[in-house]
């Protein structure tokens, strides 16, 4: 009886105004960007879970959070915002079916504003389902159409790799961000990654942009070490470099297992200034873009 209670409390604290319809166009247009690198561990969700609610929690901005991940891990990481009983569809089934629509995978939360679409296990087989679709690479982007209408930002979780599902989120997207850890393989794969960038940038989405490379799990005592790393990967991208980093910090591990974004539990700590502060930068960077266009789509280069 009383977790049949729980469960309806939980249910009614989701606001009215966080329900949204899955058919209709809303007003927005979302800028959309994917958290991918094709290393495993760098911080990708991490950075997806706590960057994604700093926007929505300190900027008021309206935020989608689509978890890519078969490990399922945004769900994972973020579980204690998640009310029980609420009934979606799993990006596996939306990017198996005919006409997928994301928004059919789109949970309300307690954080105002934030919402998730989890992944889940079957997205393993979805890999390999999606390798004999014809126009395989665009399914996301055309079940994507509605729920860019409804959200101010979209983020894409990435699996470690650079098979079709992240094809998909980047042609879907606007802007990839790539986190980066900041040690001595830090360089492995960035050949493979920017040459599967330019190459969705020319042939399938040229709207595709890097906004910024983040250093991740950052280990403030390797000075002479970090500023070896540091200075190739900004020579590598030029300009395209976070000033913002995201330093080593127990907390963001607390967190996640707690099923919390860094903020509720710990917010001095070292990761939540941190992720508070990219968020921060991120906003103002894609602001300023936005108005050196003269108000134009975000969805141009990002300059540094
Ligand atoms: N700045 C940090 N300080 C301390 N721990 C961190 C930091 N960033 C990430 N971690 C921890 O490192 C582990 C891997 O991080 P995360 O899951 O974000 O990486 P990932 O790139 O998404 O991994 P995968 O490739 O498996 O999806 C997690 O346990 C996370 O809590
Ligand atoms: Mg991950």
């Amino acid at each position: 009886m009383s977790l049949l209670t729980d469960k309806i409390k939980s249910l009614l604290t989701i606001e009215t105004s966080q329900v949204l319809s899955s058919q209709e166009k809303g007003k927005k247009r979302a800028t959309v960007i994917s958290i991918c690198s094709q290393k495993g561990g760098v911080g990708k969700t991490t950075t997806a879970v706590n960057l994604s609610t700093a926007i929505a929690k300190y900027h008021g901005k309206r935020v989608l959070v689509v978890d890519l991940d078969p490990q399922g891990h945004v769900e994972k990481s973020l579980g204690a915002l998640i009310p029980e009983g609420v009934e979606y569809s799993p990006m596996s089934t939306i990017l198996s079916s005919k006409k997928g629509n994301v928004m059919d995978g789109v949970i309300p939360t307690e954080l105002e504003n934030f919402f998730i679409s989890p992944g889940d296990k079957t997205l393993y087989e979805t890999e390999s389902l999606l390798a004999t679709k014809i126009g395989k690479e665009y399914i996301l982007a055309e079940a994507m159409k509605v729920a860019r209408s409804h959200f101010d930002f979209i983020f894409f979780d990435c699996p470690p790799n650079l098979g079709n599902l992240t094809l998909n989120a980047l042609v879907a997207s606007d802007f990839c961000l790539v986190p980066c850890e900041m040690s001595v393989l830090a360089f492995e794969g960035v050949n493979d990654l920017v040459e599967t960038l330019e190459t969705v940038n020319e042939r399938l989405n040229p709207r595709l942009k890097i906004l910024g490379v983040l250093f991740t799990r950052v280990d403030g005592r390797n000075v002479n070490m970090n500023q070896i790393i540091e200075s190739n990967i900004k020579n590598f991208f030029r300009g395209k470099v976070f000033k913002t980093q995201i330093a080593i910090n127990t907390a963001l591990n607390k967190a996640q297992l707690e099923g919390l974004p860094v903020f509720d539990n710990y917010p001095s700590s070292s990761g939540a200034v941190n992720y508070r502060e990219l968020a921060e930068e991120l906003v103002k960077k894609l602001k300023r873009q936005n108005a050196a266009q003269g108000g134009g789509p975000l969805s141009q280069a990002a300059s540094g």
